[in-house]
């Protein structure tokens, strides 16, 4: 066979291979566009919404899906949304807290948890409350029991799902305010499912989230639906890539770094040849 050929025949392979996951999908919509402060390579988070974003997470997504590898402390380690907070005795001061353990807030959100441990001298497991250092606690005890209490479906792990997911930041956006499309006819919605056409497949498990007041923000801001899903999405992002801002500092200095040196070799250069003929 000629290339073209070979070439020909596999790309017919591949459409066939395609076709399926392109009619299973329907009319998959695209992410909506979005605009976020930890976007481009200046781009850091905001730390306000990331902090409401964790409201969300804890009182409404905290019910169905885990964050296995992110610890309490983790959000007051450094650049961490909880790291820099209001100074509980001096009105109108913030304090840097660098010790996530000794951390007030931490430990506050850390009381809300029970966490199972041990085993004791008796070799016993025990129940006691949360500490900074734990990590967060899973809503189930297995997959087989969050299938179970989810129709079948397993409710994927939160530590990384905005890498996970291609468009991550948009796509769970859409996501999140994606239902109540009306159902085309060529899509058949089986009880416990929800139509919504930014999921692959356009159906999905999971039922809509973000009801108008399902959480109450302190302050002016009001947790609309679009409030909440652009703050929960900033804590997933955060949590997700904790590191962003550090990362990205350092790209910057190595730049600045690397164009110094560049100047620096250029005049070196010229030193060198200076007394050549050439
Ligand atoms: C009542 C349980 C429940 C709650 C509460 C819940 N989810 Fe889900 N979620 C699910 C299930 C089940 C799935 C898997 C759906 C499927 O595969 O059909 C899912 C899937 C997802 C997905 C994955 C889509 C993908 O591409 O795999 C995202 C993102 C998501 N949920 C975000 C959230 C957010 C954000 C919240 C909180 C605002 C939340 N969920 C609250 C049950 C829940």
């Amino acid at each position: 066979m000629t290339i073209v050929k070979r070439l020909l025949v596999a790309a017919v392979g591949a459409l066939a291979l395609a076709a399926p996951a392109l009619a299973a999908g329907g009319d998959q919509h695209h992410p909506e566009e979005h605009t976020w402060s930890f976007e481009g390579p200046f781009g850091t988070f905001d730390r306000a919404a990331v902090r409401r974003g964790f409201q969300v997470y804890q009182n409404v997504c905290a019910a169905c899906h885990s964050m296995k590898l992110l610890s309490i402390r983790n959000l007051g380690e450094k650049n961490g949304p909880f790291r820099v907070m209001p100074d509980p005795e001096h009105e109108g001061e913030v304090i840097e807290y660098t010790n996530p353990n000794d951390n007030p807030y931490l430990r506050a959100i850390a009381a809300n948890y029970i966490i199972v441990d041990g085993p004791d001298s008796a070799g016993e497991m025990f129940e006691r409350t949360g500490r900074p250092s734990d990590r967060f606690p899973s809503p189930f005890a297995n997959e087989q029991q969050a299938r179970a209490s989810n129709g079948g479906a397993y409710p994927p792990d939160f530590s990384v799902i905005v890498k996970a997911r291609h468009q991550g930041p948009e796509y769970i956006r859409s996501l999140l305010l994606g239902y109540g499309h009306e159902v085309p006819h060529d899509v058949h919605v089986a009880p416990g499912q929800y139509y919504n056409p930014y999921f692959p497949g356009g159906k999905l498990a999971m039922p809509p989230q973000l009801r108008e007041g399902i959480v109450d923000y302190e302050g002016d801001i009001e947790a609309t639906p679009e409030q909440m899903a652009h703050d929960v999405v900033a804590f997933l992002s955060w949590a997700s890539d904790p590191k962003m801002e550090e990362r990205k500092q350092l790209g910057l200095m190595v730049m600045i770094y690397l164009f110094i040196f560049a100047i620096l070799m250029w005049f070196a250069y010229r030193a060198v040849w200076a007394n050549v003929e050439h």
